[in-house]
């Protein structure tokens, strides 16, 4: 069962125009969304988001994250060095799904740049309502063994 309610939500600047949007999105469909991402017009370092919604996920704040840069790319490099969280950056609606089916993804990240509003909404949606497939349980148990090692 789907037990997912508490969301953790990060943005950098490129997000800004668009935050509101999303984030009204997640409250209108159910979630609570804590909101540690950037809402000004400078520049700022996307990394900074990244960590606070990697944390959120680690201490079981959250039950899963969402976070928007540019490209979805340096919020996920820097989200998956929190030892214990798994990012995944998706580019369609198929990717959306299977970073939860196959990797385990606690965060989803995407690209203000590289996707239109409706597209980002509509994977977020996908990920949250999809499920890990237990068949890739080993893979992931990996995945974790060599954050132990390394
Ligand atoms: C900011 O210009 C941009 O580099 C950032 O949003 C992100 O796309 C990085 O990966």
């Amino acid at each position: 069962m789907n037990k997912i309610k508490r969301l953790a939500f990060g943005t950098d600047h490129t997000t800004t125009k668009i935050r509101d949007k999303v984030k009204n999105y997640l409250l209108s469909s159910g979630y609570e969304v804590e909101d540690f991402g950037y809402s000004g017009n400078s520049s700022c370092d996307y990394p900074d988001f990244a960590i606070e919604v990697a944390k959120a996920i680690l201490i079981k704040r959250a039950d899963k994250g969402i976070l928007i840069c540019g490209t979805g790319i340096g919020m996920c490099i820097a989200a998956n060095k929190v030892k214990g969280v798994i990012a995944a950056t998706c580019w369609d609606e198929n990717t959306a799904r299977l970073v939860v089916q196959h990797n385990a993804a606690d965060i989803i990240c995407l690209g203000s740049r590289t996707a239109s509003l409706d597209d980002i909404c509509y994977r977020i949606k996908i990920f949250l309502e999809t499920q890990f497939e237990k068949r890739h349980s080993q893979r992931i148990e990996k995945i974790k063994k060599i954050e132990k090692q390394y």
